[in-house]
């Protein structure tokens, strides 16, 4: 493994990877430099009272943490000043945000910029996510621009604020981790060519809703439960992190009271969803391939099953009763 010093670096790394992405390399730069900054925010946050409420209920009808509004600001300016975004999508704002000026290619960029928000205020492993589609050719930016199926990403990544902070980045048929050096602010190759191991030891899923579950449902986490071990962190990237580099599945199904599911489809189950495809995994609703979603709307939720391929195909099978 080489050393600290001569390890590539994120711009080394998506310079030479973008294929025929141009300017990427300044959409997933301003994604790192964002990621800078909350790591060392997150960090901080209990001695400089960033911690806990705003008070204010987002468009999901959530209670917004301040570092949920502070990660929001931070990725729309970064990304705003990346000079190849042409609009974002954000879990913490109601309406597009469309990027002013002529973007020349031009990103659209969906994004929940911390996800796990009820871990922050007890320092558990918190993340933010991305999905990365390319404007359709001399397309005037609207709002609609941005409702675009998972099947048209050219890119997806997520940072997790863990132990280490960890930004990985999935393009076609590549998926690479990288690790923040916080002495240097610069990310380096930590983790290549991912894919999800064959075995797959882990199932993480909410059990406390087990009783609102209809039987398939119930009847398809039950055997999860008696095949694998639990682990359940509440943060998604967190367990979609550890399922994706030890193997296992993260499961939250429909329920009664959540018919369309708990999670956000455009800036949650595109973008790792796409990132377990490109490593060998699947993502489904339980019924159908996420990435096939035509989307209706930029806050949309869906079930979502995540992981070993093979593992969510059998989950799927009963609870759709395929
Ligand atoms: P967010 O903080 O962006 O709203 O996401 C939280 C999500 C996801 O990270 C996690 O898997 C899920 O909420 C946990 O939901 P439950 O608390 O219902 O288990
Ligand atoms: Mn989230
Ligand atoms: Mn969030």
């Amino acid at each position: 493994m080489p050393a600290a010093g001569q390890r590539t670096t994120l711009q080394e790394y998506v310079a030479r990877d973008k294929g025929q992405n141009q300017g990427l390399e300044a959409v997933i730069m301003a994604i790192a430099e964002g990621a800078r900054r909350i790591q060392q925010q997150v960090q901080q946050a209990a001695l400089t009272d960033t911690l806990g409420v705003t008070g204010e209920v987002n468009v999901q009808g959530e209670i917004v943490q301040r570092l949920d509004t502070a990660s929001s600001d931070t990725f729309v300016e970064t990304l705003s000043q990346s000079g190849q975004v042409a609009a974002i999508g954000c879990e913490e704002i109601e309406d597009p945000v469309i990027v002013e000026g002529e973007v020349a290619n031009g990103y659209i960029v969906l994004m929940d910029p911390l996800d796990g928000s009820s871990n922050i205020d007890v320092a558990v492993s918190i993340g933010s996510i991305f999905g990365i589609w390319i404007r359709r050719p001399g397309e005037i930016v609207n709002d609609d621009s941005l409702l675009r199926p998972g099947n048209e990403q050219v890119a997806a990544a997520y940072v997790v604020y863990g132990s280490s902070t960890v930004l990985v980045l999935a393009t076609a048929n590549n998926v690479c981790g990288f690790t923040l050096d916080t002495e240097s602010g610069t990310f380096a190759v930590t983790h290549p060519n991912i894919k999800i191991p064959a075995d797959c030891p882990y199932y993480s899923t909410n059990e406390g809703n087990n009783k609102v579950l209809d039987e398939p449902t119930q009847r398809a986490i039950g055997m999860l439960r008696d095949k694998y071990s639990q682990r359940y962190v509440g943060s998604l990237v967190a367990d979609f992190h550890r399922n994706l580099l030890k193997g296992g599945i993260f499961a939250y199904p429909a329920d009664t009271n959540r018919k369309d599911g708990r999670l956000r489809l455009m800036y949650e189950a595109n973008p790792l969803g796409y990132v377990a495809e490109q490593a060998g995994g699947a993502a489904s609703t339980g019924y159908a391939r996420i990435l096939d979603i035509i989307p209706k709307e930029l806050h949309q939720r869906t079930p979502l099953i995540l992981g070993n391929k093979d593992v969510v195909e059998a989950t799927v099978s009963v609870i759709s009763g395929g």
